[in-house]
């Protein structure tokens, strides 16, 4: 790649956004303190020098800190979108003119342009793969099969698109190594809890702006993202509801104080509808026709499939944008439904995404699973890996004491009791 980004070796809104995108970028990363810490070390290691990385991400202030820091160590990065609606077009015009990264994103843009736009970041023949979804993934495996041949191994940020390498891995079709960010402890513990959980109710809110006390919400799962979901709805004073498929989580759901019953059920009684379950029609046609008129539905799994739009779509009778990111369904018979960020995920749609300070964990995780790759890349084979649990405990330790947060460590007579089976009621200490 050319040190300076040409015109045309990009594709974004607006470039005299960037220097509003670079504030927001400042701001973003005053609350990812362990990023700072493995940018010190990148820059003085390098390990990226010579490596040509495509990553398809939501191009967000919080992505701009972690690709800064990858460039630190040497990275030649390609940026396009992970979803239409998620890029923060400042972000996308900061990267360009202070980076000299050639980004491929636009909010808004339509599926023609996002693929084009897939196409091009991966035109710079990357030796590493970056996905929030798979999208990259899927695309190097069919249409540009050419380019496998250079592509040392990928990272996923989602569990959307770790469900979908997992199919592909197990039908034998994944040609590299991937790295599950996403099941590493420190990303899905608190990402997907604590991000998901805050930025959706971000997103319901600046979308509509209504009061969450009082109302009956309904989570659609009770998955990681869907729990941090329930949770917050529940600190706004909604009355929650969790409909399930697993009989696990719906337990869990109902020993965490929570309403559980069936969509049809639940689609009778809810004022608010979000799901974040990974699947598709959780909102199907037929819960459509028994809600309440004013009954508002947004969806926080990655793809715009949970929410049946088409359904919605052939029983409205008119479809009119009533705010930003807020579309009025009026139906046949008179009832209007309210879709939040055109079904797209609403916290990156009408929202900004999780906040930093648990982005600064789940793309720490990115960082050391591209630098392990890198390392040990040619010992793996087309699988799907999980993060290595020393560098996922690193990283809490390390986000602990940038937190100030100091804990214990065991004494030797605490480790030697817990390796030591013979002590227990039975066999006292004594008695040895
Ligand atoms: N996914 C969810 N929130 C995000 C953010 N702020 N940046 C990038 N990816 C995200």
């Amino acid at each position: 790649m050319s040190a300076a980004v040409k015109k045309g070796n990009y594709d974004i809104a607006d470039i005299n956004l960037a220097e509003k995108g670079r504030f927001r970028m400042q701001w973003a990363g005053r609350e990812m303190p362990v990023l700072d810490l493995l940018a010190e070390r990148f820059h003085r290691e390098r390990p990226f020098a010579g490596v040509r990385l495509a990553a398809a991400m939501h191009v967000t202030s919080e992505t701009a800190n972690l690709m800064r820091i990858l460039i630190a160590g040497g990275a030649e990065i390609s940026l396009c979108a992970s979803n239409p609606l998620s890029t923060q077009d400042d972000i996308a015009a900061a990267l360009v003119a202070y980076y000299e990264m050639p980004v491929y994103a636009i909010k808004g843009e339509t599926t023609g342009q996002y693929n084009d736009h897939l196409n091009a970041a991966l035109d710079t023949r990357p030796h590493l793969t970056m996905d929030d979804g798979m999208d990259l993934v899927a695309m190097l495996h069919t249409q540009r099969n050419d380019l496998l041949d250079d592509v040392v191994g990928g990272t996923e940020e989602t569990t959307t698109g770790v469900i979908r390498l997992k199919a592909m891995a197990a039908q034998g079709k994944l040609a590299f190594p991937v790295i599950a960010v996403n099941d590493a402890m420190t990303k899905h513990f608190f990402d997907n809890r604590y991000g998901t959980g805050q930025s959706t109710l971000d997103g319901l809110i600046r979308a509509t702006n209504v009061l969450m006390a009082g109302k009956t919400f309904v989570v659609g799962g009770y998955g990681w993202c869907s729990k941090g979901i329930a949770m917050r709805a529940k600190g706004l004073g909604a009355n929650v509801i969790v409909t399930e498929v697993d009989p696990l989580r719906a337990l869990e759901a109902v020993m965490d104080g929570f309403q559980v019953m069936p969509m049809l059920k639940a689609a009778m009684v809810g004022h608010i509808f979000c799901a974040a379950t990974g699947g598709m029609h959780i909102f199907d046609g037929h819960h459509m026709e028994v809600m309440r008129d004013g009954a508002i539905l947004a969806n926080s799994g990655h793809f715009d499939v949970e929410i049946n739009l088409k359904a919605l779509g052939k029983m409205s009778t008119s479809i009119t944008r009533v705010r930003d990111f807020l579309d009025e369904y009026t139906l046949e018979d008179g009832r209007r439904l309210y879709v939040a960020g055109e079904g797209r995920l609403v916290n990156l749609a009408a929202a900004e995404g999780h906040p930093s300070a648990v982005m600064d964990m789940s793309f720490a995780n990115q960082a050391l699973a591209a630098e392990y790759l890198l390392q040990h890349g040619d010992e793996m084979s087309g699988n799907v890996y999980d993060m290595p649990e020393k560098l996922d405990r690193e990283i809490a330790a390390l986000k602990l004491s940038a937190m100030d947060v100091e804990i214990d460590t065991l004494s030797a007579e605490q480790e030697m009791y817990l390796n030591e089976w013979t002590l227990g009621t039975a066999i006292s200490d004594s008695d040895l």
